[in-house]
């Protein structure tokens, strides 16, 4: 059968982002990839409020029906949150299925469990929209820069307080309404707490941190300060210093461990950092034999985020043709101790 069938555990910003690129890729699968996917079931809570977005008969609020429909052999989950898309995720697994998330706040506290139940189904499980939304960064720590031994990554891997800070700054806007039009923007997570307090990015830099140095890293080994002390008047004063104020995550590999932090940083506004605006987010990699590497591009919101799911999709679409399913996107083996940075 030259169809593969999927399930999108979610249909919000970012469950409808990709179901757009799904759909405008449709003309292009067959050639692209040799095979059509297909989205057979949605699942959300709410199925009014999604009927006015898709066909209502792709609608379910009932997991069962996805996790035994044996046809079903991709789950992609953008609900967000721990439970129940943690145990969603296993199940599915452990069903024989493949999964992509976008789930950080999951991936930076336990996604080993996920990874080992992955390993034990062969099946793949990838997560690529997890970290700087439609950036390609997880694959290419994974693969092209396998080669190197990294020493560093500094970025700024939060959208909304990136926009924030832009428009505080250029705009003078004030931070509530920064913030308000953010989460308009769909950049915002559920809870824009996450974002606010450099909680996000410290999940985004744990994550890293793991490929990076093959290491077990999470969330809670990161030292973590958000933007909500930052000031007009900051603002301010770093401008007339000839700086701005980002909110940037950094891991160190060092002689005597890893050190990963999130605070917010003045930055000179020659460095290349400092024009990194809006929800765009840059990651800088430091490797031995590479040398200096900086990714770039929108670290959050609808396409942006479904691109680098939709990406996910593919790579198991052709693992499964290949009859090599399996993969995961980190090993985590190497256990460098991690240095508590606010001893
Ligand atoms: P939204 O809040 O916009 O959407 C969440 C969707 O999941 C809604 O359709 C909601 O349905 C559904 N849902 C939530 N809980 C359940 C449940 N228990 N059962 C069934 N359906 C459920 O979130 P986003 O799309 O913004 O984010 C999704 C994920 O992607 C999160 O993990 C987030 O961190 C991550 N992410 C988001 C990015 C962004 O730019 N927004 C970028 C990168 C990652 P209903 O409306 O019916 O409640
Ligand atoms: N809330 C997140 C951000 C979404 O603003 O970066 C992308 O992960």
């Amino acid at each position: 059968d030259n169809k593969i069938q999927i399930a999108l555990l979610g249909l919000g910003t970012v469950g409808t982002g990709v179901y757009k690129v799904l759909e405008s890729q449709k003309e292009e699968m067959l050639p692209k990839l040799g095979v059509e996917l297909e989205v057979k079931k949605i699942l959300v809570r709410n199925l009014e409020k999604a009927a006015a977005k898709v066909d209502r008969s792709l609608l379910t609020n009932n997991w069962q029906e996805i996790v035994e429909d044996e046809e079903i052999d991709i789950v992609i989950e953008v609900m967000g949150g721990m439970e129940p898309a943690r145990t969603y995720m296993l199940e599915a697994l452990r069903a024989g299925k493949n999964v992509v998330t976008a789930n950080k706040d999951l991936i930076a506290t336990d996604g080993k469990t996920l990874m080992d139940a992955a390993k034990e189904a062969q099946r793949d499980f990838f997560f690529e929209a997890s970290v700087a939304g439609g950036i390609p960064i997880i694959r290419p720590l994974k693969q092209s820069l396998e080669g190197n031994h990294i020493s560093e990554i500094v970025g700024i891997v939060n959208g909304t307080t990136n926009f924030i800070l832009t428009k505080m700054t250029e705009e003078n806007m004030e931070f509530d309404e920064a913030l308000a039009l953010a989460t308009k923007l769909g950049y915002a997570e559920a809870d824009p707490t996450a974002d606010i307090e450099g909680l996000d990015a410290a999940r985004k830099i744990a994550i890293l941190a793991s490929i990076a140095f093959n290491s077990r890293v999470t969330f809670s080994d990161v030292y973590t300060e958000g933007i909500t002390k930052v000031t007009a008047r900051d603002i301010r004063y770093a401008g007339e210093m000839g700086c701005v104020i980002k909110l940037v995550g950094v891991a160190r590999s060092t002689q005597t461990g890893i050190e990963v932090s999130v605070h917010p940083m003045l930055i000179d506004s020659r460095h290349p950092l400092a024009s990194v605006n809006d929800s765009y987010n840059a990651v800088f990699v430091h490797g031995d034999a590479v040398g200096d590497t900086m990714f770039y591009g929108r670290g959050a919101g609808e396409l942006p985020t479904a691109s680098a799911v939709v990406g996910d999709v593919f790579d198991i679409a052709k693992n499964m043709l290949y009859h090599c399913t399996g993969h995961v996107n980190c090993t985590c083996y190497k256990t460098i101790p991690v240095k508590k940075m606010d001893d």
